[in-house]
């Protein structure tokens, strides 16, 4: 069974969120994967996701009430075949945990799936206003799609 991560800073907005819109996708299409999220941080660990961020995926039909925050760990590069990161700095974090090829190249922006937004990376609404939230999740099940689309 083919498994993805998804890794942002804090893993209580984007990340979790990530991982349940693809919940989400794959119970939809009949598809079995893996998957789980994680944040380069830990400073929110063990944590619920943002109150803001719950709020605006609940308007959306999403449940983000079950997820907890985890930080991202060295051995998530052996249990995982997709890595999929929300923005640049998240991509270095992760980078600098590993000189193994074989890690480095499960390591993506989940913006390179998009086909309909045009971001080039998922904006951190953390310090940002209330549509900043709902921009996460635009830009996530655009990109989530064309993953599995193209991974499936
Ligand atoms: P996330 O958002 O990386 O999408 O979970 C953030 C969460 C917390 C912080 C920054 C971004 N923070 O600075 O605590």
């Amino acid at each position: 069974m083919k498994s993805v991560l998804f890794v942002c800073l804090g893993n209580i907005c984007r990340s979790p969120m990530a991982e349940v819109i693809f919940k989400h996708e794959i119970a939809e299409a009949g598809l079995d994967y893996t998957c789980d999220s994680a944040g380069t941080s830990a400073v929110h660990a063990g944590e619920k996701a943002d109150s803001r961020m719950r709020e605006s995926a609940k308007q959306r039909e999403y449940n983000l009430e079950e997820v907890r925050s985890r930080q991202f760990e060295k051995s998530d590069f052996d249990k995982f075949d997709f890595i999929l990161v929300m923005d640049e700095s998240n991509y270095q974090n992760i980078r600098a945990l590993s000189n193994r090829d074989e890690d480095i190249k499960k390591v993506s922006l989940i913006t390179d799936y998009c086909k309909n937004e045009s971001a080039s990376e998922v904006p951190d609404p953390y310090y940002g206003g209330e549509n900043g939230f709902f921009e996460v999740i635009d830009i996530l099940e655009d990109a989530i799609r064309g993953f599995i689309s193209e991974t499936k």
